[in-house]
């Protein structure tokens, strides 16, 4: 039997608050992460509210999440806003070129995604066609949201039945500009990103000034460093005449390119390489955040991770071009890791977007017709939720190791918070797929006296939920008191815990 692993958290010396923008969501049109996933439309059978699916918003609700992404991806640098507003009957269907030349029926617009906002109780992180639009174009769909009515694009607004401006928290200058949004020149992107960042306004009298919008340019495509340093020099020697507010990261969880690994039925060498692979989000971030820092020291600028999960291979029998996966206990893990990581950066990374919400990637819920399940992945950022808006406390601790044929991970992982009410909160990944692990919280100048939260575990590392057995991987109730002043927490193998520490 391995010893206990003291954790140390320093509750005197707090870190910077953990955002929570970093638990948010990317809903493309993509397969069915919108059509059928979200949007099932107000004449179908399946329970909605105007159109949209109430058992999916009910789900989401749960996880507090902060805001979503949308209209994509590679589909945001296609996308005719006008396509997507008016009476629905009118609106022209047209091709998904991305995405395997799918029908796109524009009946989930700009209209619809607000309004799926609002019964999320969410925020709108709105990515802008830079590809192949126009500043023009892009200049007058935020008319259009955030216009007066005194304006003829206000009054369009409120003639198709929303009166009042829209709030748009983010907006996305473009995406992927070095790959699927034009594979633009780093230079060329920043000078066209300028023009956008000057010209596409938010007019919403309540978006002045601490609440005003934030402009995410496109960033670097993984370790790649050209649109790091291209993009955060055009800023540093920026004028009056335009500003930023973050730029963009996108990195996957891979195992190689194309994806090729199965989302189910994998054995613990896949599992292994994964989780290291995904270890390495840390360099990655520490790589960019070191050149944003050269530009910025005062770390004004977001680094945000607007796209990040496990992307695996198509499930068989679906539409490659669909991106359907299932999800794993493994993706549970990654799931995270990856939220530590963006913890432990929260001083840089104050943005995040899993991709993706719904049917797409490594998602939060699974439909299928009227069935709806959540993922194990959905359960990891539902136990996360005291971490929003909490501040970061370091935590320090020596597990050793786990390893796996070639590939050695660290055995656990661990980050502690501040929870916005005061309360600390811990948690934990056992990494290790066959070996438990204990855990003796130690809070620097205090005895906990009992540990209550939730654990996430299954049978094995490549367990999931099917629509048969949706509660294959959930969470269940831990708890822990003290004895003889010293607690202890039993972490299973692979697992994730998240516990209140009670004193
Ligand atoms: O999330 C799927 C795709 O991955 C997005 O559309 C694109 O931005 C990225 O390459």
């Amino acid at each position: 039997q391995a010893q206990a692993v003291p954790v140390a958290i320093d509750a005197n010396r707090p870190g910077p608050v953990v955002n929570r923008d970093i638990f948010g969501q990317f809903a493309e049109h993509l397969g069915y992460g919108i059509y059928g996933g979200v949007w099932v439309g107000p004449d179908s059978p399946i329970p909605n509210v105007r159109g949209i699916r109430t058992d999916v918003v009910t789900a989401l609700k749960a996880l507090k999440v902060p805001n979503v992404r949308w209209p994509g991806g590679c589909f945001a640098d296609e996308y005719h806003w006008r396509d997507g507003i008016g009476p629905a009957a009118q609106r022209a269907p047209g091709i998904n070129a991305n995405w395997g030349d799918a029908v796109e029926p524009n009946t989930f617009g700009t209209h619809e995604f607000m309004d799926f906002v609002d019964q999320l109780g969410t925020e709108a992180y709105l990515s802008i066609n830079v590809g192949s639009g126009t500043v023009k174009e892009a200049s007058d769909w935020l008319g259009y949201m955030t216009g007066p009515t005194t304006t003829a694009l206000g009054k369009e607004r409120a003639a198709n039945g929303h009166p009042e401006p829209y709030k748009v928290k983010y907006l996305g200058l473009g995406n992927e500009s070095w790959g699927c949004g034009g594979s633009m020149r780093p230079e060329f992107y920043a000078d066209q990103m300028k023009l956008y960042a000057r010209y596409v306004r938010n007019f919403n009298p309540a978006q002045k000034g601490p609440n005003a919008m934030q402009r995410i340019a496109v960033g670097p495509d993984g370790a790649k460093t050209e649109y790091t340093e291209t993009v955060m020099k055009a800023w540093k020697e920026k004028t009056w005449a335009w500003d930023l507010e973050g730029i963009s990261l996108h990195n996957y969880t891979v195992g190689g390119w194309p994806p090729h690994l199965p989302s189910t039925g994998f054995g613990e060498a896949d599992y292994a390489t994964l989780v290291k692979e995904t270890l390495g989000m840390d360099n990655l971030i520490a790589t960019h955040s070191a050149i944003m820092d050269k530009y910025d020291p005062e770390k004004k600028i977001n680094l945000a991770v607007d796209e990040w999960g496990a992307w695996l291979a198509p499930a068989p029998g679906t539409n490659p071009g669909f991106l359907i996966q299932q999800n794993t206990m493994r993706d549970a893990v990654i799931a995270a890791l990856n939220i530590n990581i963006f913890a432990r950066h929260a001083d840089r990374v104050r943005l995040a977007n899993i991709a993706q919400m719904v049917n797409v990637l490594q998602a939060m819920i699974l439909t299928d017709g009227p069935k709806m399940l959540l993922t194990p992945t959905y359960h990891v950022f539902r136990m996360y939720t005291p971490f929003q808006d909490a501040t970061l406390l370091p935590a320090t601790f020596e597990a050793g190791v786990y390893r796996a044929g070639d590939v050695t991970l660290p055995r656990i992982d661990a980050a502690a918070v501040k929870a916005k009410d005061g309360q600390i909160w811990l948690a934990l990944t056992n990494l290790d797929p066959h070996k438990p692990a204990e855990i003796v919280p130690e809070v620097a100048g205090r005895r906990a006296r009992a540990a209550s939260g939730e654990v996430l575990t299954a049978p094995n590392v490549n367990s999931h939920n099917t629509f048969d057995a949706p509660n294959t991987v959930a969470p269940k109730a831990i708890s822990a008191q003290a004895r003889g002043g010293r607690l202890t927490l039993r972490l299973p193998p692979k697992s994730v815990t998240v516990v209140r520490l009670d004193f």
